[in-house]
């Protein structure tokens, strides 16, 4: 279905209720929450996950994550609600960690899980969306509210941006405070494993386990190098979870040479994400180049990550350098996304 007439509304009572209704009705809403906006529906109804599907165009084999409003509803969509996922629950909900479980015998539709035995669990930590849960009294599920492949939104200006025209109204509660997607832990075997880093590390999680966790292949610590020319036109490589600017992770000492040697903005610009000041890099040469210096925490870049990559993709440039950032597991999520940004097919 298409909506040409799209609502974009404050979380007031009367915006919540609306969401209810429509939510209610087997239709989506894009919602904020503390990672990312996410794009709702009854994750009981599965016509109503499948608009999900449809709106932004994901393949039905990769399964949504399913939100509650509390670890009581999501023991009773799981067949082994263990001792690790209570203690997890209890620490980090309402929070940006998924819990990926047994699905319970009367459990979410197929079309949620893409047809697997189990089912990925989270209580997010945004006011609007747990308001939202209470008021709906169903879980939601809620994927990124992008159209598959692109940049997830943690405005509701970008949720319009890529799905403006698919999804009747949009809740704005703001930027998101975390930035980027949960982190995605497996409980289903005897050894916990993250799937997806984010912002809760392995090393906290395994505290509150008391064992060990594995985690995520480290993406981002091998070098993509660099392009042998600079390429002609942005938009020209398929990307994944991307910007349409071809993005390249590159050293501090590379970004150095790469400023000393290419010729300044001839055709287009280049866009350059500096780990902290510019002063540090010099200023003068930095002057043709589209500059965004991005914060020395991870949290901090975490939150900015999405919005500074959507900001430069919009810009038309040749390519974006991205300073890489520390190795350390802390870095962890904010590295996944970006090694994905820069993966190029
Ligand atoms: O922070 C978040 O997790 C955001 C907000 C909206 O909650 N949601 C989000 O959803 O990032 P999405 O669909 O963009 O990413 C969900 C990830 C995918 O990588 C998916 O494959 C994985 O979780 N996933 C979902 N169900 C799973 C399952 N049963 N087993 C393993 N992985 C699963
Ligand atoms: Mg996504």
């Amino acid at each position: 279905m298409k909506f040409p007439d799209l609502q974009i509304q404050t979380p007031n009572a009367e915006a919540l209720r609306l969401a209810a209704e429509l939510l209610r009705a087997g239709e989506i809403v894009a919602i904020p929450t503390e990672t990312v906006y996410g794009l709702a529906a009854n994750a009981l109804d599965a016509g109503a996950v499948r608009k999900i599907f449809e709106a932004k165009g994901r393949p039905s084999h990769n399964p949504l994550i399913v939100h509650v409003p509390d670890s009581a509803a999501a023991r009773r969509l799981t067949a082994d609600w263990s001792v690790d996922a209570e203690a997890l629950a209890a620490v980090f909900w309402p929070g940006p960690l998924t819990l990926v479980l047994k699905r319970g015998a009367v459990s979410v539709p197929d079309i949620v899980t893409a047809g697997g035995d189990t089912v990925a669990l989270r209580c997010p930590q945004h006011p609007v969306a747990l308001q939202l849960l209470q008021l709906c009294g169903f879980p939601l599920a809620a994927p990124s509210a992008n159209r598959s492949n692109a940049i997830s939104p943690t405005t509701a200006h970008h949720v319009a941006m890529s799905l403006g025209g698919r999804v009747p109204l949009i809740i704005d509660g703001g930027a998101c405070a975390a930035g980027i997607e949960s982190t995605v832990l497996d409980l289903t075997d005897t050894v916990p494993k993250i799937l997806r880093p984010g912002s809760i590390t392995a090393a906290e999680i395994s505290r509150v386990l008391g064992r060990k966790v594995l985690a995520a292949p480290a993406k981002g610590t091998v070098d993509e190098g660099l392009p042998a020319k600079p390429l002609a036109s942005p938009g020209m490589l398929s990307t994944h979870y991307a910007p349409d600017t071809p993005l390249f992770l590159v050293s501090r000492t590379e970004l150095r040479r790469l400023l000393q040697q290419e010729p300044a903005a001839a055709d287009a610009q280049a866009g350059v994400m500096l780990l902290s000041s510019r002063g540090e890099m010099g200023g003068e040469e930095l002057e043709t180049w589209v500059v965004v210096c991005m914060p020395p925490s991870p949290e901090a870049y975490a939150q900015r990550l999405y919005a500074e990559l959507h900001h430069l993709d919009a810009l038309g440039l040749r390519a974006i350098y991205c300073e890489r950032p520390p190795t350390e597991s802390a870095w962890a999520g904010v590295n996944d996304r970006l090694s994905r940004a820069a993966q190029r097919g």
